[in-house]
């Protein structure tokens, strides 16, 4: 499998981690019925997918990607769904968008605008906002934090003092790239009304094979390579506790639990 191939497996085995938590989000936005808008990063288009739910039957939801193969992916998805006439794909790219612009009711970006490390947020914001009608809605949405060891802060912690666990955060970027800076993006992109609300999900035992595959899943996503920038002691403690293959793997213990949160911004293009 290629590198995108397993990564657009892992994405898709950790949908049941996260699809509470994204419902609760696309909720809180309380997208108008019968609204069109854009999914901005659409990857395996499991969001177009909630997003056309929850604008109902009259509603449309174009899910944009710079990658084919995640549209591939998405577009494989959608057609068994059922919700295919309400969602088209299109490849484009976020920093100049294929769009008139006030072509969309609003626009939704989740780990892609403000949260990749190579998009510079300020820019994609403003694109985004360009293809909204005056008074639609703008949202990202993006990880913001976990708590995935319970019993080992220590090796959490230093996990996540590591390039990967800060990802897509880099050492060295200015602080105002950071996803939680977004309400400064809202205000220098004349986005009104900006707020900030964040949502938790969590797993405990005893896990599901769905939770389970999500979290294995999860892993291998948060903490690639880690090993190298850990100390003897820590990358021991890693493998034994962070590997599935491991006997004392932590999702094996009967009194797991973690949770996470998915940190959510909007605003609204002026009138
Ligand atoms: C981490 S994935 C998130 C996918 C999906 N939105 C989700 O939350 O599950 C980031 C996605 O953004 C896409 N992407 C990255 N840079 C992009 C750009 N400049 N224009 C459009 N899509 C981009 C990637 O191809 C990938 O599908």
């Amino acid at each position: 499998m290629t590198d995108t191939g397993a990564y657009i497996q892992r994405l898709e085995v950790s949908n049941p981690l996260i699809e509470r938590t994204v419902r609760s989000a696309i909720q809180a936005l309380q997208l108008p019925l019968g609204s069109r808008g854009l999914d901005a990063g659409c990857g395996i288009g499991f969001q177009a997918l909630l997003l056309a739910e929850a604008v109902g039957p009259g509603g449309q939801v174009t899910g944009l990607d710079i990658s084919p193969a995640f549209l591939r992916h998405a577009e494989g998805k959608v057609k068994k769904s059922g919700l295919s006439e309400r969602i088209s794909f299109q490849q484009g790219d976020v920093r100049k968008l294929p769009f008139d612009d006030g072509t969309f009711d609003w626009a939704w970006s989740s780990s892609c605008v403000g949260y990749s490390a190579s998009l510079e947020p300020l820019p994609a914001l403003k694109e985004l906002a360009r293809v909204v009608k005056p008074g639609g809605g703008v949202a990202l949405l993006a990880w913001s934090s976990e708590n995935l060891l319970p019993g080992y802060p220590l090796l959490e912690a230093r996990l996540k003092a590591t390039s990967a666990g800060m990802a897509p955060f880099v050492r060295g970027k200015a602080p105002e790239w950071h996803f939680l800076r977004a309400l400064g993006w809202f205000r220098d992109a004349g986005l009104r009304g900006a707020t900030a609300r964040t949502f938790a999900g969590d797993a405990h035992a005893p896990l599901t094979d769905d939770l389970r595959c999500a979290l294995v899943a999860l892993f291998e996503m948060r903490w690639p390579g880690v090993e190298s920038e850990l100390s003897q002691e820590d990358r021991a403690q890693y493998r034994r506790l962070c590997l599935p293959e491991s006997p004392e793997f932590i999702l094996n213990h009967p009194d797991y639990c973690a949770f996470f949160t998915c940190s959510m911004f909007c605003g609204r293009v002026a009138k």
